[in-house]
């Protein structure tokens, strides 16, 4: 009989991904490609019939690639744990948001590992992607898989490795961005090595699954950091008239010691709101009341209600009334070029608006209609007529194909990305 090892270097391995969203879906495409036989296990019925109809619900993988990967005859799709039994690898990618105590919510995982538990067997190899808080994989996870007769490293292998993808990035795509790999033992570290070095360059492992954990919360604790840095150096700028862009080009003219981060109206997506209040939950358990980190939260938090209050302020300035003026936002997703709008920046800024009686519409060329508080939006037609028709436009996200030049229609244009670089007038900054 093969080993776990020589199943997985033969490609003979039947590799599970539990979960098919932004993460779960392009990683079983990619096990797909290398020659794997894949199965995804998907609690979303509708995702999992728009994927047997070959319709792709993630932009970065178009309707083609999703159907040569079904062609390949190797890739199955299912709501049900059944197909668990008989894979060799059982790879977690199920969401980690947050409660709205603003605490952890792992109630996925724990799901998911419970139902994985019912058929777990022999050889098999269970990896964790989700991000999660140092600790999940041997203090949560493994309590649950090792219950009964299995004992991990002897019977079944068992690591974490975070997530890295940064979906409508055309440079860093999974094979060129390395894996970072924590496991239980020896064993478990590698076959889970083995297994990412068939669909990724480097693999960099870490002697446990804590430090990778942490590692995934570090990466992204650091981005809300200088996010937060920029939006506070924003506000300097703003105060003494000072263009907070032209800074930061400047200073992006030093070849060391510093990377560009820029101000927004707030920051979004399933990552950089998230994960570091993960991380921030974590230390106060273990005794550490973190402080930057915490700061940087709040300082992002506050931006999209900085933006209601510019926009309130230069309406009243034209001397319009707030209530009953016509908004329009552009840029619904957390960041261009892609049609997530998880927990992005548009959503409070669109909240807080409604709840000023602020009549809002927005224009997004990858989102076409949205829901808040039961009231349905859909993405106006991008015409200098209805441009002209608002009393304020604000935009939120900087998608790369809008003809930004019919703003120039706008009374007045709350640029929060500096996507018009300063080049239309009625400009209003950060
Ligand atoms: N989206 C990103 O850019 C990104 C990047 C790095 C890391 N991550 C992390 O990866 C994880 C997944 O994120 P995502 O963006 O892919 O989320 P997602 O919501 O797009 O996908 C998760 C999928 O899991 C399914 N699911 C939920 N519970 C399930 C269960 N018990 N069994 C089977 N399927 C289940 C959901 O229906 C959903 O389709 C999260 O922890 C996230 O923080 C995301």
């Amino acid at each position: 009989m093969l080993s776990l090892k020589d199943k997985i270097l033969r490609k003979k391995a039947v590799i599970s991904v539990v979960g098919l969203g932004y993460v779960g879906l392009p990683l079983a495409v990619e096990f797909l490609n290398k020659g794997f036989w894949v199965r995804g296990i998907e609690l979303d019925k509708n995702r999992v019939s728009s994927l047997r109809r070959e319709k792709s619900y993630i932009l970065d993988l178009d309707d083609k690639t999703l159907g040569k990967a079904f062609k390949q005859g190797r890739f199955r799709v299912t709501t049900s744990y059944n197909a668990v039994c008989g894979s060799d690898v059982i790879i977690i990618c199920v969401p980690t948001p947050l409660r709205k105590t603003g605490e952890p919510d792992i109630t996925y995982i724990l799901d998911s590992v419970k139902k994985i538990k019912k058929h777990l067997s022999k050889n098999m190899l269970i990896i964790l992607e989700s991000t999660t808080y140092p600790g999940t994989t041997e203090e949560v996870v493994l309590p649950i898989l090792s219950k009964g007769e299995l004992q991990v490293g002897r019977d079944f292998y068992l690591a974490f490795s975070p997530e890295r993808i940064d979906p409508g990035n055309k440079k860093y795509q999974t094979a060129n961005i390395p894996k970072v790999i924590g496991a239980v033992t020896a064993d478990c570290l590698e076959c889970a090595s083995v297994l990412y070095k068939q669909i990724v360059n480097k693999v960099v492992t870490v002697s446990s699954p804590k430090t990778a954990e942490m590692a995934k919360l570090l990466e992204n604790s650091f981005r809300s950091v200088n996010i937060a840095l920029a939006n506070e150096v924003a506000f300097i700028c703003g105060k003494m008239g000072i263009d907070v862009w032209e800074v930061i080009k400047a200073a992006e003219s030093k070849p060391f010691g510093y990377m560009p981060f820029y101000p927004g109206p707030g920051i979004g997506g399933h990552c950089i709101p998230t994960d570091p209040m993960y991380l921030i939950w974590k230390a106060r358990l273990s005794g550490y009341e973190p402080k930057l980190i915490k700061t940087a939260h709040d300082i992002n938090s506050f931006m999209p209600h900085h933006v209601v209050e510019k926009l309130i302020e230069e309406l009243k300035k034209r001397k319009k009334v707030v209530r009953k003026s016509k908004v329009l936002i552009v840029g619904l997703s957390y960041k261009p070029d892609v049609n997530d709008i998880r927990e992005s920046p548009a959503l409070e800024i669109i909240k807080e608006l409604t709840s000023k009686k602020v009549q809002v519409s927005f224009y997004d060329p990858y989102v076409k209609e949205l829901q808040i508080n039961g009231k349905k939006y859909i993405s106006i037609f991008w015409k200098e007529k209805n441009i002209q028709e608002m009393d304020a436009v604000i935009i939120v996200t900087n998608h790369s194909n809008v003809d930004y030049g019919i703003l120039k229609k706008a009374l007045f244009i709350i640029d929060t990305r500096n996507a018009l670089k300063g080049k239309i007038k009625n400009l209003v900054k950060l």
